[in-house]
């Protein structure tokens, strides 16, 4: 197997996928300049002759246009299906990951506190190894699937993943239920950047909305198998 590293802001070519059949694009986590970097790699597929690619995508991203993490992705959907030709394509929707809620498990295990604006939504997620093991297995699938499909594992409230780490850490842990603007100022205040925070209590907001739930069984049936719960993430999470 050979591993080529690839800059997505800097394709040395047009042609650099030539060879390659099937491509998981996995974008980058940058919350600014994205937009481009994912248009070079879907172009470059098409016109490298791929015959099959995946994005990574997030969970509900067209119906939630207001949720700042699903922006780019709305952007790079249209730019999949506009360079699609004979390339098939799919997009793959994945929801949140289990491992974004580990340095709120800090704040529950030590101050026994879960910071929140969501309310009552959903968060519809799976452990990062359960996406990506599907994701894998979409790749290799006899008959590559296409359009869309969505990527979820179990779906919990803020409220019930912080009693979940409260009974796993054997600790009380309650939910404090913020507005957004002080759970931005709490953020602000503990270090995090001004823009990511605003970012993030977006999030939440758009939360309440139903921006991260779904009910798809997709991830399931890709695995084969039921996905890790949140109750086994937390458990090793916390022996580590
Ligand atoms: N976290 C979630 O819950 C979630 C859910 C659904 C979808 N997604 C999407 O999944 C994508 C990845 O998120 P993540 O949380 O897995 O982020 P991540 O752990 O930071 O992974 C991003 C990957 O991109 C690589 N990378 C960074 N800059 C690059 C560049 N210029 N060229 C090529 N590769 C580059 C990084 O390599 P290095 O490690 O070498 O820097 C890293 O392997 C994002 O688009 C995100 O929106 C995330």
């Amino acid at each position: 197997m050979a591993v080529v590293e690839l800059d997505y802001q800097n394709l040395p070519g047009d042609d650099v996928f030539s060879g390659i059949d099937r491509l998981f694009f996995i974008p980058t986590a940058a919350l600014a300049g994205r937009q481009e970097e994912n248009r070079a790699v879907i172009e470059a597929a098409a016109k490298s002759g791929v015959g099959y690619l995946i994005y990574l995508s997030f969970i509900n991203s067209p119906e939630f246009p207001g949720n700042p993490l699903a922006v780019d992705h709305i952007v790079a959907e249209k730019d999949l299906e506009a360079n699609a030709g004979d390339m098939k394509v799919l997009a793959l929707r994945s929801g949140y990951y289990f491992e974004n809620f580990a340095a709120a498990i800090g704040d529950a295990t030590t101050l026994g506190k879960v910071f929140s604006a969501s309310k009552d939504g959903v968060i519809s997620q799976a452990a990062r190894a359960d996406m990506a093991e599907a994701g894998a297995n979409l790749l290799l699938a006899d008959a590559p699937k296409t359009g869309v499909v969505t990527f979820v594992g179990e779906s919990l409230t803020k409220e019930q993943m912080a009693t979940k780490v409260g009974e796993a850490a054997g600790k009380d842990v309650a939910l404090v239920e913020l507005e957004p603007e002080q759970l931005k100022e709490g953020m602000v205040g503990a270090g995090v950047p001004e823009f990511v925070a605003d970012v993030f209590t977006k999030v939440d907001v758009e939360t309440r909305d139903g921006a991260l739930q779904s009910d798809s069984t997709e991830l399931a049936e890709a695995l084969g198998r039921a996905p890790k719960t949140f109750d086994e993430f937390i458990r090793e999470f916390l022996a580590q």
